[in-house]
């Protein structure tokens, strides 16, 4: 494979302050590409502002060479989202590249998730990525190129004790990519979702009250770490991260993990099921119940496109199975 290169690309990376989003920041400007770091330069739950996080990355970069500027606004308004996506616009004229990356936890049970623990997490994550992920788009829109990585979690994707907050917002990047993938196809922008895993300060607040949840506990305690010793790291995952948004990559609506030196394509599928008899009634509660087992059964599984890419999948099983003509 050729060099990867970003030269004449702008990109913005969200939360580049610290942890990995830093990491994504200085590879792109490594590469060329001219970089808005954005951060508010908060605590790991979300506490203060210091506008030294993004100018020390900034610093960072320009020293070896590369071009940067800082934004501290947060994602987490309108406002701040167009005010992140301005800077690049005044400084460079244009947006290629957006890795959506910026956020904390407020970790907590379920029950007891108060709106202070709740509606900064929805607000960072979820309505961040549209806050700063719509004036990017627009701005790509218009230059016919686009390349938009949105920040998901295993949390949000396989479920994580004490983060239903956060596994809500992160889950909730895969239909929005989803859709801006779909709507990008007509404009050359391309949308994809990452599921990170590296050792960073947000290790400071994942209390581990969540081991109070004996399966939870004792899945924890038999999990294999031993591939992650070492690999944890945030370059561990900057490779994956910067591929995608490159010109190199044609991938889009994809969801991609990176864990200790493993990455891969995770996808949402859909087994084959059971199908109710033809004709228009609708079977009883208890034909669910009687067909639940194939109904749940992991087998044959199609992978959706989109949307109404369901229907034609679910009359392609009900006709190989002489229900529907
Ligand atoms: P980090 O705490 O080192 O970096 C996150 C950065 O976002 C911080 O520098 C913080 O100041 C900034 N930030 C927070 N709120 C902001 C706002 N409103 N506006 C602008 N910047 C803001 O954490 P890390 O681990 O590098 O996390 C990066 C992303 O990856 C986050 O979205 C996180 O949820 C996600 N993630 C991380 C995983 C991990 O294993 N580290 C696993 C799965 C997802």
């Amino acid at each position: 494979m050729t060099d990867i290169q970003f030269d004449d690309r702008v990109a913005i990376v969200t939360g580049a302050g610290s942890g990995l989003g830093r990491g994504y920041a200085l590879e792109l400007a490594r590469r060329g590409a001219k970089v808005v770091v954005n951060d508010l330069g908060g605590s790991p739950s979300g506490v203060g502002a210091s506008a030294s996080a993004a100018q020390r990355v900034v610093q960072e970069i320009t020293d070896a060479g590369g071009e940067a500027v800082a934004s501290t606004d947060s994602v987490a308004t309108r406002a701040g989202g167009a005010a992140i996506v301005q800077t690049a616009l005044d400084t460079w004229g244009k947006v290629d590249v957006l890795i959506s990356n910026a956020g904390f936890l407020r970790n907590n049970r379920f029950e007891d998730l108060t709106d202070e623990e709740i509606d900064p997490i929805v607000d960072v994550h979820l309505k961040g990525a549209f806050y700063v992920g719509q004036p990017a788009y627009r701005a790509m829109r218009a230059g016919g190129y686009g390349r938009i990585l949105f920040t998901g979690s295993s949390s949000g994707a396989f479920g994580h004790a004490w983060q239903a907050n956060y596994a809500a917002s992160k889950a909730g990047m895969i239909g929005l990519s989803n859709a801006v993938a779909i709507e990008g196809s007509a404009y050359g922008i391309q949308s994809n979702v990452l599921l990170p895993n590296a050792l960073s300060r947000l290790e400071e607040v994942m209390t581990p009250g969540y081991m109070e949840i004996p399966a939870f506990a004792e899945a924890l305690q038999s999990t294999d770490f031993s591939f992650a010793d070492g690999r944890m790291t945030p370059e561990f995952t900057v490779p994956l991260a910067v591929y995608l948004v490159s010109e190199a990559c044609t991938a889009t609506q994809g969801i991609y993990s990176s864990n200790s030196g493993r990455y891969s394509r995770v996808r949402l599928a859909e087994a084959e099921g059971w199908v109710s008899p033809a004709g228009t009634t609708p079977p009883a509660v208890e034909d669910i119940g009687a067909n639940f087992e194939e109904i749940s059964e992991l087998r044959d599984f199609s992978l959706p496109a989109h949307n109404y890419d369901e229907f034609t999948i679910a009359a392609k099983v009900a006709r190989a199975r002489g229900i529907h003509s």
